[in-house]
């Protein structure tokens, strides 16, 4: 009798067992899968791959209306889970670095900015570079650097003739390498050397390839070229940063803010650091800077009525302040800093930014669904397709400065991370200003001292590129004519 009530107890537990298991099956599995992102369906393994070749933003353009603003798409053994918009990309932009990291997935600028910087460090050290940069780009810095971008737009212009027609991607390019060359790496690079670490810096450019993205290290001739420009590299500036510490001479440049800085412990930076964190400042703006002057020109020369807009803001400041340029005059040109702002809207870049993530976290969509994105993911968010979402901007494939003027502000609207050009939050761009001032100097030179006429069609997107950019020429006519006060 006893052994029966211990069977019968026993098979009832049993019984209890299955009937919970098959409770949490029915109710808690489902709807705990039912919050994980959906999967852009293809193909398994390469069906990721196949998709993201064709390009991330296509790829973004045709999954986005099916699956939402939170998506994952599995590209080998890894998942890329996306968030798309301002209402889902809080965490990505301001999480903390043990959440969502940059180490990992950036690793691939090691090789070019050398060891002992960057993402080759510990985030504490990173953190402590980046304050260099910060106290490099204080305002006090930047009146002086601006003064340089002026005299550089002024000595490049000037070697142009009384007309002609010229490719304006080339003209900036050049022209911003020089002012970057001035301003960041120093008179001696700009007077003396700029041939040849220009030629250093054009091999450290062309040995970042997209497969240097999953394989660095690989020993493909442009790695190679990459590594022995950086070595190169390294030993001009070492030449350099010992002159200038032996003759106690001080400049005005990045440079010497980097050579005068301080860890928290009173370590001064070493030579290789200096180095790596110069070239590191180069690739950060560069390209970016160059590509932003040039399509702002095109919008402009493209767009009669903001044409006019920003001579006739030229004319005001001209008449308030003469032929004075400087940080402060600069500032007030809010109508040029908008069409920058607009261009560089439609055409961010730097088109993808990825985290590693490193714990689970949730996102809440606009439409109120939740989902799980689990630890392990790589998380990216994309400025070149959200600063076109048209929940956020009205019109957003439509050139027009005026969204972002006072009684619009379609980039403040949605919230912090709804204009994502220069990121934002944790990690946000610290270059900002510094690009601002740099494309603005530039643009009131051509606006004051020329007539400028687009004469090839309206430039194509370059999608190939690393950092993305204009493809082919801009052909531009020019002819040489002050703009006057009283026009
Ligand atoms: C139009 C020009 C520029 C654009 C569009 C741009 C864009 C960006 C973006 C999108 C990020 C964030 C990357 C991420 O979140 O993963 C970033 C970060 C950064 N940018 Fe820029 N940038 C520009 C110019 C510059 C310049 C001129 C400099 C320096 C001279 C610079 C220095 C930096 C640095 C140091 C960071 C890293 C900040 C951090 O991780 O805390 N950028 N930039």
């Amino acid at each position: 009798m006893e052994i029966d009530s211990r069977f019968l107890s026993t098979g009832l537990l049993l019984v209890a067992t299955i009937i919970v298991a098959k409770l949490i099956s029915a109710f808690i599995v489902p709807k705990s899968r039912k919050r994980v992102p959906p999967f852009v369906k293809g193909w398994p393994l390469i069906g990721g791959l196949v998709r993201f070749l064709k390009g991330p933003i296509f790829m973004l353009r045709e999954e986005y209306p099916k699956l939402g603003s939170v998506f994952t798409l599995k590209l080998f053994h890894k998942n890329i889970t996306f968030l798309i918009g301002p209402e889902v990309s809080a965490h990505f932009f301001k999480a903390p670095e043990t959440d969502l990291s940059q180490q990992e997935v950036y690793q691939f600028n090691v090789p070019t900015f050398g060891p002992g910087v960057v993402f080759d460090v510990d985030y504490s050290v990173r953190q402590e570079q980046f304050r260099f940069f910060t106290e490099a780009l204080r305002v006090n810095k930047l009146k002086s650097y601006v003064n340089q971008m002026v005299s550089e737009a002024e000595d490049y212009f000037s070697k142009w003739g009384p007309s002609g027609e010229v490719d304006l991607k080339y003209e900036l390019e050049h022209l911003i390498i020089l002012t970057a060359s001035r301003c960041l790496l120093g008179r001696e690079v700009r007077d003396k050397l700029f041939d040849d670490v220009s030629a250093l810096f054009h091999d450290l450019d062309n040995g970042m390839l997209p497969i240097s993205v999953l394989f660095p290290y690989l020993p493909i001739p442009a790695h190679k070229r990459r590594d022995q420009a950086r070595k190169k590299l390294a030993e001009i500036f070492a030449t350099i940063i010992s002159s200038r510490k032996s003759a106690s001479k001080s400049e005005d440049d990045m440079l010497q803010c980097f050579i005068d800085s301080k860890y928290k412990d009173g370590r001064p930076t070493t030579e290789a650091e200096v180095t790596g964190l110069l070239i590191a400042a180069l690739f950060a703006g560069q390209h970016t800077s160059s590509i932003t002057s040039t399509w702002t020109g095109a919008y402009l020369l493209c767009n009669n009525q903001y044409l006019s807009a920003v001579q006739e803001e030229q004319k005001q400041l001209m008449e308030k302040h003469g032929d004075r340029v400087d940080h402060d005059v600069l500032a007030e040109m809010d109508v040029l800093y908008r069409c920058i702002k607009e261009a560089l809207r439609l055409h961010p870049p730097l088109i993808m930014l990825l985290r590693s993530s490193h714990s689970d976290f949730s996102v809440t969509t606009r439409e109120g669904k939740e989902y799980d994105i689990p630890k392990g993911h790589i998380i990216a968010t994309s400025p070149a397709f959200a600063n076109r979402l048209d929940h956020i901007f009205k019109d957003p494939e439509k050139y027009d400065p005026d969204r972002f003027s006072l009684g619009r502000e379609e980039d403040k609207v949605a919230g912090a991370f709804s204009y994502i050009s220069f990121g934002g939050g944790r990690h946000g761009c610290l270059g900002e200003p510094f690009a601002y001032l740099q494309i603005k100097a530039i643009w009131t030179h051509l606006l004051r001292n020329f007539e400028l006429e687009l004469v090839s069609p309206f430039p194509e997107i370059d999608w190939n590129a690393m950092v993305v950019g204009v493809k082919g020429k801009v052909m531009v006519r020019y002819k040489r004519k002050a703009l006057s006060v009283n026009q």
